[in-house]
This record gives structure tokens, sequence and C-alpha cells, in this order.
């Protein structure tokens, strides 16, 4: 039988409607805030492949778009070291205006590491930002500096976020049913 990803699912939790009402917004804050400018805008892969695709489109400022792939180490402490860089930017970023866009900040360990590392690189400025926010779940200090939606600490998937690599494609973002993850 044909199986939609929709049999898997609990609940929508965000529709597709509210999703790009919230993304209009944050890019009408992000075209405020950085009008003159022309910031990199960095696609943390592969999470935040929707909401920077759709993010990107409602900007009127320039930008320049980057991506990266990275994998944090999940150490507390949080030095550049404790991320890999899997993909690196393919510029500098040294007296750039920097935004990382990525999917969800969970435990922030690896936007946190992630911001030390680029530091180092002399930017200009770097924020933060992303869909949504677990703070629930948050082990270092870190706070996206713009961001979509607050979630609760449920097992969440659709519009860039995965389970073991699928439901990145559901256009919506829902919770994904028990029976599915604890096999
Ligand atoms: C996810 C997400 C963030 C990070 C958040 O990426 O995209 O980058 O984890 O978790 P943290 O706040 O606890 O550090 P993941 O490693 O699952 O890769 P993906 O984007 O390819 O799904």
């Amino acid at each position: 039988m044909h199986h939609s990803m929709y049999d898997d699912i609990e609940k929508i939790l965000i529709t597709k409607d509210q999703i790009s009402l919230s993304v209009e917004e944050i890019a009408k804050k992000i075209d405020r805030d950085y009008e003159g400018k022309t910031p990199v805008i960095v696609s943390i892969l592969k999470g935040s492949i929707m909401f920077f695709t759709d993010l990107v489109r409602n900007l009127t400022i320039d930008v320049n778009m980057d991506f990266m792939v990275v994998s944090s180490y999940g150490n507390s402490t949080c030095t550049s070291g404790d991320v890999k860089i899997i993909k690196d930017l393919s510029q500098s970023v040294e007296d750039r205006d920097v935004i990382i866009v990525d999917d969800i900040v969970d435990t922030g360990r690896t936007l946190a590491c992630l911001k030390k590392l680029l530091m180092e690189r002399k930017p200009s400025s770097i924020k933060i930002c992303a869909l949504l926010d677990k703070k629930s779940r948050r082990e270092v200090d870190l706070a996206p500096d713009y961001y979509c939606f607050d979630v609760a600490n449920e097992f969440v998937v659709g519009y860039g976020l995965d389970y073991a690599e699928r439901y990145r494609n559901l256009p919506e973002i829902g919770v994904l049913k028990e029976e599915v993850y604890q096999g």
C-alpha cells in the first residue's frame, strides 16, 4: 500500500500559512535591520533548507548566500573546537555581517559553538536566525536574534526537520507519532 508521511504524523503543529506569514515578518525585520548592507546569509544544512529558501526570497536587501554543514560534539564547554566542519563557507566573512540560518535551536550547542568558531574569522557582526526555538531543552546560554516559533519538547518534523532523514519534505511542521521513533 502507498505510504504517506502523514500516516506517521500525530498532529500538525504549524501550518503552511502560519509558516509563510511568520517567515515574511522575519524577512521584514531583517530588511530593516540590514538596510544598506549586504550580509552573508548562511544556511546550515540540511535542516534549514526550506526555511532558508523561503526567507531569502522574501528579502529585498542584497545578500550573499552561503552554506555550511556542521556537526557538534555535544561538549558543554562549547569552544570553537567543539563543532566539526563537514562543509565550510566558500567565502571569507572578515569584516562582513553574517546571518546564520538554522531550523531549530535545541540544546543550543551547535549554534553557540559555530558562532564562536565564526567569530575567530573577524566578521563585523553575527546574528542567528532560527525557525524554531525549543527553549526547554537549552543547555548553553544562547538565544536566537530572530526566530519564528516557540516549540515545546515534542518530536517535531517537517519543513526541513527530519527523523532518520525522512519527513524533511513535509510542507508543514508536525509532531511525529511515538510509535514511529520507538520502533
Ligand atoms: C540540528 C539542527 C541544529 C542542531 C540543533 O541539526 O539543524 O543544527 O541540530 O541542536 P542543538 O541546539 O542541540 O545543538 P542536525 O545535526 O540534526 O542536522 P540536520 O540539520 O542535517 O538535520
